[in-house]
């Protein structure tokens, strides 16, 4: 029943972190292309949404973590699984970047840095489908 529990709370977080990096990457690239800035409600979503992905991330990591302890008997279980975990420490990190980021220029009243919003979503992009390639693999 636990393990079922997790499964259920993982895949979730996994609709809620891959959701939340499609919603920031198009507000993002919508108002890039239009060569404008957005403006305070919809950098209240961005916010949110930053949030939402972090939190996702969080508890990808805990209800993971279970799972391997539980399933395998811990993380010793192949190297498609050691990249999915070294990728999605890799996105963990990128999350708190550009929360903190986010954080700093809602703060300073500020829009976020472009560059670092672009490179951040690319990558975001790249790591998690690294993620789900390595899942894919390692538990075939
Ligand atoms: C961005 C983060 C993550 C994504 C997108 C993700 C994605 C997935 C997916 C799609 C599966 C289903 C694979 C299957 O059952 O065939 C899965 C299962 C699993 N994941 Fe993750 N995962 C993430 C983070 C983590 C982390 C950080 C860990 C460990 C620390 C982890 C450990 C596991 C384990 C043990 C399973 C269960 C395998 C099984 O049922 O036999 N995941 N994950």
């Amino acid at each position: 029943m636990s393990l079922i529990i997790l499964k259920f709370l993982h895949y979730l977080a996994i609709v809620f972190s891959g959701g939340s990096l499609v919603g920031v990457g198009l507000i993002n690239s919508v108002f890039t292309k239009a060569n404008k800035v957005p403006d305070i409600n919809v950098g209240k979503v961005l916010k949110l949404l930053g949030y939402i992905g972090l939190i996702s991330l969080i508890i990808l990591w805990l209800t993971g973590m279970l799972l391997a302890n539980i399933i395998y008997g811990g993380f010793s279980i192949n190297s498609a699984f050691n990249v999915k975990i070294l990728a999605a420490a890799l996105l963990l990190i990128l999350s708190f970047v550009v929360n903190i980021h986010m954080y700093n220029s809602s703060k300073n009243k500020t829009p976020p840095n472009k560059s670092i919003m672009k490179i951040a979503t690319m990558s975001g992009r790249g790591l998690i489908l690294i993620v789900l390639l390595g899942a894919a693999i390692a538990f075939n």
